[in-house]
């Protein structure tokens, strides 16, 4: 954003703060303008510290960076990942379910679609126990989904998520970690000659998925005494890097692939989500697919002030530019939603995460806060206390659902209940004189005393989500909803939004501190990490292995 963007931002912050939100709530209409939807989503934004007129301020300030034709140019497929020089194409992957014109090249379409009818004759091979000519294991049960970040956090958010569509053909279970106590967990209790493992790496050199790759398959060649052709059947490989997969022995015919013009924390619809597509049939899948075109297609078609995602995009941008909140916290209120924070933690921290713009220079505002959450009602007696009454203010996104896939009624009323409750409480607050007037007993300056702590400042900002059903529709909108405020948010504080180079550090370090534990080579590492890995090692002399 420009000065003079963030300047008239602070302007309207300065006179919205002489206004609670309590009588910005009590203005009439305000929940009719403020709450929109589109099919099963509903969003409500009433409960937000803004009023027409900084919104109209947002609206200007988006519109002049021309969003409209950024989110073109992204469908389109020209290389917006500057520092990659990539297209940023994950909405291809969806757009045979779109009611628009595809923008995407047509090549790029055809090559989708070939492999998605490369994933639904694997789908239906593992379902129907055969080999589906391409030397599968038969007789599965279970699948190991081995992929990290992007490879992980949506295909696991969609398993767990729509469990209640399931088809119940095969087990789930998902192996991110390097973390090897999980790992032998799953060798433990897992049949391996029962075992499908999918290698989900675009890359395919993250250490955590090819570590337990190797793993895994040792594990599989001793269940069939060192036959490594029989153990090799029971691999799965998506990645944009065919060779490596081959060479880890995986053939070609049992490699799906990724492409560069889609980031691992956009794959969940290529076929990196091949084990939603394992746990839902591939009908299931392309329901999931259609709701997120069903966005896709609201993002093309809505002017701005109607616009789902830019309206998202713009309040977050208000809470962090205007009101100068450094986190903010995702609460969904149903436990298969629990993977949602995570998810959106990759999403939104991983694509927003920079200081610098595409050119280079530093940007001229904060960019994205810290995004983080827990599931409802369980957040609310753990952090829920710091939300209402702490010194810093988080805007929360609530996420329901108004009907439940179970008939225990009683218990989603009270999960409602829970989610709206929480909203007003953030917003409306208690006044001192409201405590006050609740105190009883002891003298006036001890029920004052006490009247202080049990006040609650309110005018704390949340949007509240609210989706129909969890459907595996209303699910892909709402995850579509998220990747395109990342997008505008990008416009608005100038950033690449799809490369990632921040992580590359750490993982780098961490390949040379390696052989450090292990030997006695320590050359090279800065003071501190020497001095930790002195520590590890003294700790080892003892016995802790
Ligand atoms: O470490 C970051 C990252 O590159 C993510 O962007 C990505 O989702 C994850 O690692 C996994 O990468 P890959 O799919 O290449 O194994």
């Amino acid at each position: 954003m420009l000065d003079s963007d963030l300047a008239l931002l602070a302007g309207h912050a300065a006179r919205l703060r002489q206004r609670h939100l309590r009588d910005l709530i009590a203005e009439p209409s305000r929940s009719v303008r403020y709450q929109h939807r589109v099919g099963p989503l509903l969003i409500d934004f009433s409960r937000q510290k803004i009023d027409d007129d900084a919104l109209a301020a947002l609206g200007e300030i988006v519109e002049k960076a021309r969003w409209t034709e950024a989110r073109d140019t992204m469908f389109r497929g020209e290389p917006i990942n500057t520092s990659e020089n990539r297209a940023v194409l994950h909405t291809a992957l969806r757009a045979s379910e779109s009611q628009l014109p595809a923008l995407a090249p047509r090549d790029v379409l055809a090559e989708i679609d070939a492999a998605q009818q490369r994933m639904e004759s694997l789908v239906d091979a593992i379902h129907g126990g055969t080999d589906g000519g391409i030397g599968l294991a038969t007789g599965i049960t279970d699948v190991v989904n081995l992929g990290i970040g992007g490879s992980d956090l949506g295909p696991r958010l969609a398993v767990e998520a729509l469990g209640a569509f399931a088809l119940g053909k095969v087990r789930c279970h998902f192996l991110p970690n390097v973390d090897g106590h999980r790992t032998a967990a799953l060798m433990r209790t897992l049949d391996p000659r029962r075992t499908l493992v999918l290698l989900v790496s675009k890359s395919f050199s993250t250490e955590e998925t090819l570590l337990n790759g190797h793993l895994l398959r040792e594990w599989l060649r001793d269940a069939y005494a060192g036959d490594h052709a029989d153990a090799d059947r029971h691999f799965v490989a998506v990645s944009a890097n065919v060779d490596a997969a081959r060479a880890f022995g995986v053939p070609a015919e049992r490699v799906l692939p990724m492409w560069d013009f889609v980031g691992g924390r956009y794959s969940v619809w290529s076929a990196a989500g091949l084990v939603v597509a394992l746990a839902l049939g591939m009908p299931g899948f392309r329901a999931l697919l259609r709701g997120a075109a069903a966005m896709d297609d609201h993002f093309r078609s809505a002017a701005w002030h109607a616009n789902l995602p830019v309206l998202l995009a713009l309040v977050g941008a208000w809470n962090r530019n205007a009101q100068g909140c450094a986190s903010r916290a995702v609460v969904p209120y149903l436990d298969s939603l629990a993977e949602l924070p995570a998810y959106l933690q990759q999403l939104e921290m991983e694509s927003l995460g920079k200081s610098v713009t595409p050119d280079g220079a530093p940007v001229a505002q904060a960019t994205v806060p810290v995004v983080w959450g827990n599931v409802g009602t369980n957040a609310q007696h753990a952090f829920f206390q710091a939300l209402h009454q702490g010194t810093d203010v988080v805007p929360v996104e609530f996420v329901g659902v108004v009907r439940a896939s179970h008939g225990l009624r009683e218990n989603h009323e009270a999960l409602l209940a829970n989610l709206l409750a929480q909203g007003a409480a953030l917003a409306l607050g208690r006044t001192r004189e409201e405590a006050l007037a609740e105190a009883r007993g002891g003298s006036d300056a001890e029920r004052e005393t006490l009247a202080a702590q049990r006040t609650f400042p309110g005018d704390r900002p949340s949007t509240t989500i609210l989706l129909d059903e969890l459907t595996p529709e209303s699910l892909g909108m709402l995850l579509a909803l998220h990747e395109h405020a990342v997008l505008v948010q990008s416009l608005l504080w100038n950033v690449n939004a799809f490369d990632q180079w921040g992580v590359e550090l750490g993982k780098t370090l961490a390949k040379a501190i390696r052989p450090a534990l292990t030997g006695t080579e320590a050359n090279g590492l800065d003071a501190a990490t020497r001095a930790l890995v002195a520590a590890i090692r003294i700790a080892r002399s003892r016995g802790v292995s």
